[in-house]
């Protein structure tokens, strides 16, 4: 049995998978499409992240293959339509990285209100913003969670412990969900004009593609901070730094970005001198989470081919 394994994987568990599969680690695959192409038809089975594309055209070489593992959740890099369609097994690693993800979301809170990033710069140079740039805290304040999915609740329990208010839009779910978690589900619109802080907890589908862009920023009354940790095309980067500008929105945090690495033409148009945490699509990925994502992949690889 043969197992492909293009992006990083916690060792201990590429050694593991070793004891039951003949094992091949190459992450120059997983943006080399050209040659994944070519090699692809002798494995049963692939393990990728979120680099490699795992397209109708490579599916269609891969005439031995069973079984697809995704160390993260969101499958927008897979064909899934495909792979139902020939029986090939998709196994995202749901909920293994949903804690690292929620801490990015509360720590990212908690730095833009506080005004960090801006306090670091003015101190760093040698000026004392002591009552210059203010701070807040994020007691009493109202967190506005689109989509209310796994991450999301875990950063509703953890916001609880500071005391802030949630409210949250998903029209999927019955409203009971929302209060078990002590969070209020409502409108869009009511989110936008009501939060302090907007997260973004929503796969990307056509419905959530640009889904926040100027004319949705201009409906948030309380100047919020934005941050996005789901992916990057749901928020119009464009949109966003005007927004930022025209104090529509008081601070953001990217984790995801429309293009990654995040191209530097969008780098050069964000100002030295802004409230935002910029990071390279790491929210889920914690030295712990990655054991745990690896874990999970290798033995649900054992397990579905009955080693
Ligand atoms: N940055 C990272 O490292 C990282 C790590 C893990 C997950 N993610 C991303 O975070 C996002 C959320 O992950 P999750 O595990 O919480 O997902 P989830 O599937 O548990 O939750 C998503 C929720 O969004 C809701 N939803 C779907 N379409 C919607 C729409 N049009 N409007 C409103 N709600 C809608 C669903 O009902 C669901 O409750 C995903 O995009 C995932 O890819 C990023």
């Amino acid at each position: 049995m043969k197992i492909l394994i293009t992006e990083f994987m916690d060792v201990e568990y590429v050694e593991l998978l070793k004891t039951n599969f003949e094992v091949t680690v190459d992450h120059d695959l997983s943006t080399n499409n050209t040659e994944l192409k070519k090699i692809i038809n002798s494995f049963d089975a692939l393990i990728v992240r979120n680099k490699t594309q795992v397209t109708k055209e490579v599916l269609d070489k891969a005439n031995n293959l069973k079984f697809v593992g995704r160390l993260g959740v969101g499958l927008d890099n897979i064909d899934t339509v495909y792979c139902k369609n020939h029986n090939i097994h998709v196994q995202p690693a749901t909920g293994m990285n949903a804690d690292s993800v929620a801490e990015y979301v509360i720590n990212a809170a908690l730095t833009l209100l506080k005004n960090i990033p801006l306090m670091h710069q003015e101190t760093l140079i040698g000026n004392w913003p002591r009552t210059s740039i203010s701070s807040r805290e994020l007691r009493g304040k109202t967190i506005g969670l689109l989509g209310f999915g796994l991450i999301a609740k875990k950063v509703s329990t953890l916001a609880k412990v500071f005391e802030a208010k949630i409210i949250a839009y998903d029209p999927y779910l019955d409203p009971s969900v929302g209060n078990q978690f002590d969070t209020k589900l409502i409108d869009i619109n009511d989110v936008f004009r009501m939060s302090d802080v907007i997260s973004i907890h929503l796969p990307l589908t056509e419905n959530t593609k640009n889904l926040l862009n100027y004319n949705t920023f201009k409906k948030m009354v309380k100047q919020p901070i934005i941050i996005n940790s789901s992916r990057g095309s749901i928020v119009n980067e464009q949109d966003l730094l005007r927004a930022y500008e025209e104090k529509l929105i008081s601070g953001f945090a990217l984790d995801v970005y429309n293009t990654e690495p995040v191209p530097k033409a969008f780098l050069e148009k964000v100002k030295k001198n802004t409230n935002c945490i910029l990071s390279p699509h790491v929210a889920g990925v914690t030295e712990e989470s990655n054991k745990r994502v690896s874990e999970f992949i290798a033995k649900t690889a054992k397990e579905f081919f009955n080693l």
